[in-house]
């Protein structure tokens, strides 16, 4: 009988649900762990996305309860509502571990732990070691795991490594980290999250983009003027002053979402959507990225003075608990590059990021080239055709462009064309976490940037941070509640340009 070519093809029909597997948690008193990855775990099963048996095996220093604590993450952190029977299956499966890093018996007992699920929930060996902790002990971790053959195969079952950014603190350490990965994982085992990839709009860049005829014929250095990236947050740094200090906003959030993100939106099409296809796309545009003329005049940090905020008054960054009086660590950084192909040769992309800012907005701006000639008298009001992707929050895409006053007049004014995911889709919407850690139990890697591209960015924000240090003095600060330092106005108005207020 011929083969009916359609049954090739995945049915997508069917949920994506993960086989017999657990995961082993270090890090779970994190802030990361309660606030994240719990709830998503949690809304994964609930969703029916995960099987019967799934465990968690959660590693910590101390013994602490961790009944209470995966409890009452998901009752602030989940999505989908409480459902008991869920909440019973995975606390069947729930485990701590409790041991210092660097002991090897902690490895040991891990290994005992996931011989123990095997037999009792029928794991099958299928574990994914998610390293939610400070970068200096992903070597540690790793090499204990290597010790205790905790990566190895049978050849029927899977290890597999998850690592949460900083990915290093410069191209150096990130070549140096990798290492420590490759020397114990294979490539193919290693997944590093960037949760920005696993944000719905995000993958919705592709889309835009590659299904449809409107946008690629313009999606270049003709008809686009520059483009903005923007990741604004109103928040301070909270209780996460050792996590932050020392590192910044270029290194926490440029180097690696905004980057993908212009990753995204420049690459050229992917002959497909795999893995290979995909990254090899980005690191390509990646690899052309370079500061848009000298680091001085593409480059600007600072961070947030005390002062009012939505009517309340907040503390400056070197008053926050935690932060030495003499840091110079930016809260708000800003960048312009340029991506020498024939594509975008001569537009300018700029990049910013900030805490204490005017308000949560994360969004791309494509702002388009003015036309060569205006047959109207009053179009003084008539700004830039804009695209913006609006990653969060109000999910969705602006289109703004000119439109006549209704009147007796020809008067121009700008107006938008909105699309609204609330308002298009009434599909449920997975947290980022939730569809990338998915991704890790389904071995899917085409969401997780492979160490070439984070090598890219590091050479990008090297030079920029290299500058910095050598340069104390280039470090501004801004009001809570504005849209950052006057440096970063002065480094737009330069090319003629002026960052957006969202
Ligand atoms: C993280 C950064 O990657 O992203 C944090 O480390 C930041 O500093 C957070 O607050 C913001 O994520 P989101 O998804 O709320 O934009």
């Amino acid at each position: 009988m011929e083969k009916n070519p359609l049954r090739a093809l995945p049915d997508r029909r069917l949920h994506r649900i993960a086989g017999p597997c657990g995961i082993v948690l270090f890090g779970i008193t994190g802030d990361l762990a309660k606030r994240k990855i719990l709830p998503a775990l949690y809304d994964l099963a609930n969703r029916g996305l995960l099987p019967p048996s799934f465990s968690i095996v959660g590693i910590a220093r101390r013994h602490i309860d961790v009944e209470q604590l995966f409890t009452e993450s998901i009752s602030k952190g989940a999505q989908t509502p409480v459902n008991p029977t869920t909440l019973n299956q995975l606390l069947s499966g729930l485990h701590l571990v409790v041991g210092a890093y660097d002991s090897d018996q902690l490895y040991t007992d891990i290994s005992d732990t996931l011989k123990e699920l095997d037999e009792t929930r029928g794991t099958g060996g299928n574990f994914a070691f998610y390293l939610s902790i400070p970068p200096g002990l992903f070597p540690v971790v790793t090499r204990g795991l290597g010790i205790a053959g905790l990566n190895k195969t049978n050849g029927n079952n899977w290890r597999r490594v998850v690592i949460e950014k900083p990915f290093g603190h410069n191209l150096e350490s990130a070549k140096e980290l990798d290492g420590y990965l490759t020397g114990v994982f294979p490539e193919h085992s290693i997944f590093r999250i960037d949760h920005y990839l696993g944000k719905e709009t995000v993958q919705n860049i592709m889309a835009l983009r590659f299904a449809n005829e409107f946008y690629e014929p313009l999606w270049n250095s003709n008809h686009i003027d520059h483009v903005q990236i923007t990741m604004a947050e109103d928040i301070g740094i909270g209780s996460r002053a050792g996590y932050y200090d020392g590192i910044g906003a270029t290194r926490d959030v440029i180097q690696n979402h905004l980057l993908q993100l212009l990753a995204l939106t420049a690459m050229e099409e992917p002959i497909s959507f795999t893995a290979d296809e995909l990254r090899a796309e980005k690191e390509k545009v990646l690899r052309a990225t370079h500061l848009y003329g000298p680091v001085e005049k593409a480059s600007v940090r600072a961070h947030y003075s005390a002062g009012c905020q939505g009517g309340q008054y907040v503390k400056g960054y070197k008053d926050e608990d935690g932060i030495p009086q003499d840091s110079i660590t930016d809260t708000y950084g800003a960048i312009a590059l340029t991506i020498n192909t024939r594509r975008w040769s001569g537009v300018p992309f700029y990049l910013r990021a900030g805490k204490r800012l005017g308000r949560r907005v994360s969004e791309i701006a494509i702002a388009f080239k003015k036309p060569p000639f205006l047959p109207f008298e009053d179009a003084a009001d008539l700004g830039q055709n804009t695209l913006v992707i609006r990653v969060q929050p109000n999910e969705g895409i602006t289109f703004k462009f000119g439109s006549k006053v209704p009147g007796s007049e020809m008067r121009l004014r700008d107006v938008t064309m909105d699309f609204a995911y609330g308002h298009a889709f009434t599909d449920y919407t997975p947290e980022a976490y939730e569809r990338l850690i998915l991704d890790v139990l389904l071995g899917e890697p085409p969401l997780f940037p492979q160490s070439t591209e984070l090598e890219e960015s590091w050479r990008i924000i090297d030079e920029v941070e290299n500058y910095w240090d050598s340069s104390p003095e280039t470090l501004e600060t801004y009001e809570p509640g504005t849209w950052g330092p006057k440096g970063a106005d002065d480094m737009l108005a330069q090319h003629g340009h002026a960052w957006r207020r969202p």
